[in-house]
């Protein structure tokens, strides 16, 4: 979820210029409604918004309606992150917002304006994977790939939470990611190897 350095303010001043939000009506701060998320109001005018993806800053001109997945796929080409159900549910569209786990089909984009935003474009460090990278590879925790981005960018921040002890751990803590081939065991394997090797890295 987004922090509450985005005050309430700024997102009911984002959602009436995107005409998605009806008066009155109570909303969670820096998190939109499917149907604001998919409004289809008159256009308003264009946004200046900066967007911090993998280290690069990206000027953009955007609807204030985008949201944060949309700008990713379609203006930064960015295509890693999927849309699954756009309606925050499944997990796809996952990406790390200061090293927090967001569902980015629920985040407007000119509301995470100079935050540091990382998908999976941005996770190996040249040609070495991740860990998780390459743990999902040597367990084969995937097959049609379509949740792959978003389990590996969730089990990114489950293990950097500290939430990876045990397999029970990662399922419950890996729940908002839906994988409609049922790869989980493989996933919840692959989380516990690359916990083992971070672990390991960090004790030396
Ligand atoms: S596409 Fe965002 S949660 Fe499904
Ligand atoms: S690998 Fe197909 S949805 Fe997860």
């Amino acid at each position: 979820m987004i922090s509450d350095e985005i005050t309430r303010r700024e997102v009911l001043a984002i959602a009436a210029a995107a005409g998605g939000i009806p008066a009155g009506r109570p909303l969670m701060s820096g998190v939109i409604s499917p149907a604001a998320a998919q409004g289809t109001a008159g256009a308003p005018a264009p946004m200046d918004v900066m967007l911090r993806v993998n280290g690069t800053e990206h000027r953009l001109s955007l609807d204030p309606r985008t949201t944060l997945l949309d700008a990713l796929r379609e203006h930064l080409h960015l295509t890693g992150s999927k849309k699954g159900c756009g309606l925050g549910q499944c997990g796809a569209c996952t990406v790390l917002m200061d090293g927090k786990r967001v569902k980015s089909c629920l985040s407007l984009a000119a509301l995470v304006e100079g935050r540091e935003i990382m998908t999976i474009e941005g996770l190996a460090q040249g040609e070495e994977l991740h860990p998780l990278q390459a743990a999902f590879i040597e367990r084969d925790a995937f097959q049609c790939g379509y949740c792959t981005s978003g389990q590996i960018m969730a089990g990114v921040a489950c293990i950097a939470e500290g939430h990876a002890g045990s397999p029970e751990e990662i399922r419950e803590w890996m729940s908002g990611n839906l994988c409609r081939c049922g790869a989980y065991d493989h996933i919840v394997a692959a989380i516990q190897d690359a916990a083992r090797a971070t672990n390991s890295v960090r004790g030396g």
